[in-house]
């Protein structure tokens, strides 16, 4: 599958329908179907885990959308890093009562902050954080504005742990059966699109700020997914 060589950017859907529209709806709760079969909580929370080297106190995931994504991450941690408070950021402002629940309920605090990622990460919001994550989220982007996301990232933080889709004929094929499952229009598209600006190989690692502290580690893990983690050497 030739054509998979090169990332190819294509706008997603849901990033443009109204958090109120009944497709939207539908997709979210496909993701979450989907980030269970591809077991991207675990994969987070086993990467979290082995990069940090003291439980975090804070934790900001970009691209959170509805939040429920960190919520079963947090179901993993929450026995060993008790009183976390994370940080839920997403244009979209999505978490519900529920969401917000589970974590009080794990002992974990939680913060919902409704921005654009570039806004959150300018000069002028140099808040730090422990830890940072993202999931199905660095795919939306390339070039320069990639670059600049992950040095805004590199500049508040000392662990940065990303899930994305792998660019892979089998990850591809398989974003083409979804609809099997019962995946909505939506999804059906944003998941093709998302394993074709997906990420192989060392691309991440390619695009990380240039400095001697961070430790870079990036691989496939299962058939779909491409990690890449990044954690700050102490002098
Ligand atoms: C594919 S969804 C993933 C949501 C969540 N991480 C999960 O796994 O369920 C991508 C999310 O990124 C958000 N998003 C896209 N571009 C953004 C931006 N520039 N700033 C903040 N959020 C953005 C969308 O609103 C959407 O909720």
């Amino acid at each position: 599958m030739s054509f998979l060589a090169a990332r190819r950017l294509t706008p997603e859907w849901l990033d443009a329908l109204p958090s109120t529209d009944e497709r939207a709806i539908g997709s979210r709760r496909d993701l979450v179907r989907l980030n269970w079969i591809m077991r991207h909580d675990a994969i987070v929370a086993d990467a979290l885990r082995a990069g940090a080297r003291e439980p975090p106190r804070t934790l900001l995931e970009l691209g959170a959308g509805d939040g429920s994504f960190m919520l079963r991450v947090a179901c993993r941690l929450a026995p060993i890093w008790p009183g976390v408070t994370v940080t839920l950021l997403d244009r979209q402002d999505i978490v519900n009562e529920a969401t917000r629940a589970g974590f009080v309920g794990l002992g974990w605090l939680v913060e919902t902050k409704t921005a654009d990622v570039f806004d959150a990460l300018s000069p002028a919001a140099p808040q730090p954080y422990d830890a940072i994550t993202a999931n199905l989220f660095l795919h939306h982007f390339e070039g320069a504005a990639l670059r600049s996301l992950l040095a805004g990232v590199a500049s508040r933080t000392k662990l940065f742990v990303a899930a994305e889709p792998c660019r892979a004929a089998l990850a591809w094929t398989a974003s083409r059966m979804i609809g099997a499952i019962g995946c909505n229009d939506v999804s059906r598209h944003d998941a093709r699109v998302s394993v074709e600006a997906g990420f192989k190989d060392r691309e991440l690692s390619g695009v990380w700020p240039v400095e001697p502290a961070w430790r870079l580690s990036e691989r496939r893990a299962g058939p779909f997914t491409h990690v890449f983690s990044a954690r700050r050497e102490v002098a």
